[in-house]
């Protein structure tokens, strides 16, 4: 732990040397493979999908509105209850019929709860950095980043660290500052928490669980025998590989007890597909309109005109100059992986030929938990002026979408009417679905 702070500091108080305007990376990597890495699904680290790409020749940027994921964290106090469940059966055994397994025995489960752990600030960090690196031109002294987050302490952290580094980047010529935190609260539009009904993913996870774990658990189970571990123990006891290895910044035991089981991690994987899908995302009715606030917001700025949205928004703050400036030219908002699954939803990216099935994984589905939402994950949204036209183009993890809902060209490009034309779902507060939010069933 000592070691990413310390890192961060020398980072920062050098930051004057750095004399190129490279970002240098700042996070660690782990000696694990990518593939694997990618496997742990809303645990993954950020990881870029393309190389960014230059727009095309005649286009200029002239606003960029990016959405981000806080870093790397600990457990949530749910994910640590249910991960205790398996590991505490575990360590009940005394002689495991497998040497695996013989480190469990003097393993001491000491992860912290939700916060930010180092790996996942020096990620933020470097995001930082790479946002002045590649936007420099759209921001000066006083004409910074306008720049919100979520109220948890995790995601404050991503913001606060991300604007350190898009400082020192700028050898602190250009010093953002966090400019709003949203309370969770009130009415948020970083933070999916206002639909009551809606529903969760637990049904289809728990369908494939039943249909991909039990060859797992049989393993786990043959190796300490009279445990009795379920599907939904050995599926948590995977995500520890991927909580121990972002937080103790080194190799997990976890991973090389799971990559000796042939298939754990991309059954985990496939679980996190389906938890996103079913939770905030296409497969789940009261999900896309959780997203809704912000892209009447995204809309707002992309267009220079006051937000009109009448779901999650709070209209107070959303109509003072001071808590949503229209006009500028940089926006960064700091989020939650559930509620940029619903935006992305809302906006109709990663939209699937048919619902994801909860037994047969479909090997070509864009949908992938890793790829759309990992650790530090974000959505940029580029406003271009092309020979006198504006145009937006959407990159996820630098991956530039192809917008077909809008008519998006070869790079990705649609104009701005055609693009906010498109975006009838939110345009209407979500076709009736916010007020189902509060519907109560009889
Ligand atoms: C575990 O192994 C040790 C040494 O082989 C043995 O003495 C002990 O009885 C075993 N305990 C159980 C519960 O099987
Ligand atoms: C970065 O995040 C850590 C939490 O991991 C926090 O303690 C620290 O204050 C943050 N640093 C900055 C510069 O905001
Ligand atoms: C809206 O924002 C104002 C100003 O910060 C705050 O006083 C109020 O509690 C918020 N209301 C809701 C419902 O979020
Ligand atoms: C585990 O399950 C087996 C078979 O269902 C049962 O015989 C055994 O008593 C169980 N052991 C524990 C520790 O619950
Ligand atoms: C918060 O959202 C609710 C639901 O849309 C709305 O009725 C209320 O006026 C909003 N409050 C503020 C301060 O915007
Ligand atoms: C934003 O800019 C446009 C065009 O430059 C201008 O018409 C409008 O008044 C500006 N709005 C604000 C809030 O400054």
């Amino acid at each position: 732990m000592l070691f990413g702070f310390v890192a961060l500091a020398c980072l920062l108080s050098l930051s004057e040397v750095l004399a190129t305007s490279v970002p240098k990376n700042t996070a660690p990597t782990f000696p694990i493979p990518e593939s694997e890495q990618r496997n742990w699904s809303p645990y993954s680290p950020y990881f870029p999908l393309a190389e960014y790409k230059a727009p095309p020749a005649g286009c200029q940027i002239n606003q960029v509105n990016i959405i981000q994921r806080h870093g790397a964290r600990f457990p949530t106090s749910g994910a640590t209850t249910r991960i205790k469940a398996g590991l505490t059966k575990l360590q009940g055994v005394q002689n495991f019929t497998d040497a695996k397994f013989n480190f469990i025995k003097s393993f001491k489960y000491d992860l912290g709860n939700s916060d930010l752990v180092p790996f996942g600030a020096a990620q933020s960090f470097d995001a930082g950095q790479e946002a002045f690196a590649r936007y420099s031109k759209l921001v000066s002294k006083n004409n910074l980043p306008f720049i919100r987050a979520d109220g948890s302490d995790r995601v404050v952290d991503s913001a606060t660290n991300w604007t350190a580094g898009f400082a020192s980047a700028s050898h602190n010529t250009v010093q953002p500052k966090l400019n709003l935190i949203l309370p969770q609260t009130g009415n948020d539009t970083l933070e999916d928490n206002m639909c009551p009904a809606a529903g969760d993913s637990d049904p289809q996870v728990n369908a494939w669980l039943a249909v991909a774990f039990p060859s797992i658990t049989a393993r786990l189970n043959a190796a300490a025998p009279s445990v009795n571990l379920t599907d939904t123990d050995a599926f948590n006891l995977v995500s520890l590989c991927a909580f121990l290895t972002v937080s103790k910044e080194k190799k997990s035991d976890f991973c090389t007890l799971f990559e000796g089981i042939p298939g754990s991690f991309e059954a985990f994987a496939y679980g996190g597909d389906l938890d996103k899908f079913y939770g905030t995302g296409y497969g789940q009715e009261l999900g896309p309109v959780q997203g809704v606030g912000y892209v009447n917001e995204l809309i707002a700025r992309l267009t220079n005109s006051a937000v009109r949205d009448n779901t999650q928004t709070n209209r107070t703050l959303d109509a003072s100059p001071v808590t949503f400036p229209l006009n500028k030219t940089f926006y960064a908002d700091f989020s939650h992986d559930n509620l940029m699954v619903a935006v992305f939803s809302a906006m109709g990216l990663f939209r699937q030929p048919a619902p994801l099935s909860t037994s047969v994984p479909n090997p070509w589905r864009t949908w992938r938990t890793s790829s759309l939402v990992p650790f530090s994950g974000r959505m940029v949204v580029e406003r271009l002026s092309c020979f006198g036209t504006t145009k937006v183009r959407v990159l996820v993890q630098d991956q530039v979408q192809p917008l077909e809902f809008c008519g998006g060209d070869r790079n990705g490009l649609c104009t701005l009417a055609k693009f906010v034309e498109s975006q009838t779902f939110a345009r209407s507060d979500g076709a009736g679905d916010f007020e189902k939010c509060f519907a109560t069933s009889a």
